[in-house]
Parts: C-alpha cells; structure tokens; sequence
C-alpha cells in the first residue's frame, strides 16, 4: 500500500523525505564510482548533485501510483544486485523510495506500436512532476518490459543514466549497446537516443540538468 507523502511529510517540506535523500547519495555514490569510465559524466553530475544539496519544497500534490509494469521490479532489483558495488546499495536505496513514485506511461504514445504504452513506465523523482519541486534538475526512472522497444526521442537538457537493470541503448541513430548494471550513458542537447529491453526488464535513472535548458 502505498503512502501519501502528503501524511508522511505534510504539505511544507521543511526537510526531505529520508527515502529521497537516501536516494540522491546512493545515486550521487553510483554516479562518481563509475565517472571514469564515461569521463563527460563527471562535471554534469557534479553539477546535479551539487545544486541538490539546496531543498526544495515537497509537492503538496503528488501521490504514488503504480502501473502493470511495475509487476518486473522485483526482477529488475535482482539484476542490480549480482552488480559491483555501489549499484546494488543505489538499487535498495530505489526500492525504499518505490512506493513514493508516481509512475505513467509517457504522454501521448497510447498509439504506439507493439504494446509500448502498457509495458513502459516513467516516473519522475525530483523536479517536473517529482516529489521536490524544483526547475534546476530533473531526476527520475524508466521501467521497460522485457523484449519491449522504448521509441526514439530527444529534448534540451543534457542528461546521463544509471543502468539499474541492464538493456541496450541507442545514441545519436547509432547501433544499440548493451548496457550492463551500474553503467552510465550520457545524451548532450537533443541527441535522439533510444533503449530496448532485452531478456530482462529494463530499468535505469536518468539525471537532467534544467536550469539552462
Ligand atoms: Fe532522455
């Protein structure tokens, strides 16, 4: 059963949601553990991290939701466990804060092709329709059935993932590459970029910076 945020921590954020700041650290730790594989990561990522250090406030209006696709979670946590350390730690700090999520399927794709819209979800964490209302960075999750194509898009921000449970992903209309769990991914400003979920369930979290965007 899900619980209100709204019981939990009141209209008025005067602190964050312990879930969350656990969340963000576990994120922050997972994201410098594996900066040097993927270098372009690390300034956008401090930047991230750095900016929530400030609070922001709680939305008096968000209220968890899950959809039919949050049945593979439990398979999704499974796979970040068998992963290096911190991923698995960032992987139990995400399922603590599950039950706060609001998850949808992205707007505007009932009519995508091959079951897109009830084997996908989205959830946003902090920032646009996250707990912390704040314009500066966006933090949130997309949860992919398995065998199921998650379509080609773009937007401003520049963004970077954390692979939780391991897919293929498609950068600039290049060919997929697999990604494992604890992997990082990186898009600059509008490069199309796409995933695909193999075997498994693809799970992964993605960190914008949209200040400037
Ligand atoms: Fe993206």
């Amino acid at each position: 059963m899900p619980i209100q945020i709204s019981d939990a921590i009141g209209a008025v954020m005067t602190e964050r949601l312990q879930q969350l700041q656990d969340f963000i650290d576990a994120t922050e730790a997972a994201a410098k553990a594996r900066g040097p594989t993927l270098p372009i990561v690390t300034p956008l990522a401090d930047k991230i991290f750095s900016a929530l250090s400030d609070l922001h406030d709680h939305d008096p209006d968000h209220a968890p939701q899950r959809q039919p696709v949050c049945e593979h979670l439990e398979n999704a946590y499974s796979q970040a466990s068998g992963a290096p350390d911190p991923v698995p730690e960032m992987a139990k700090a995400f399922a603590a804060l599950e039950p706060y999520l609001n998850w949808s399927p992205k707007p505007g794709t009932e009519n995508e092709p091959n079951g897109f819209f009830q084997n996908h979800a989205n959830a946003s964490i902090v920032g646009v329709g996250g707990l912390e209302v704040r314009d500066d960075v966006r933090i949130g999750t997309s949860l992919v059935a398995p065998h199921q194509y998650y379509p080609r898009h773009n937007h401003p921000p520049e963004e970077f993932y954390i692979v939780l449970s391991p897919g293929a992903w498609m950068h600039e209309d290049g060919p997929f590459q697999e990604l494992q769990a604890g992997d990082l991914f990186h898009n600059t400003p509008y490069v199309w970029h796409a995933m695909q979920a193999g075997e498994t369930p693809l799970l992964a979290v993605w960190c914008l910076w949209t200040k400037d965007a």
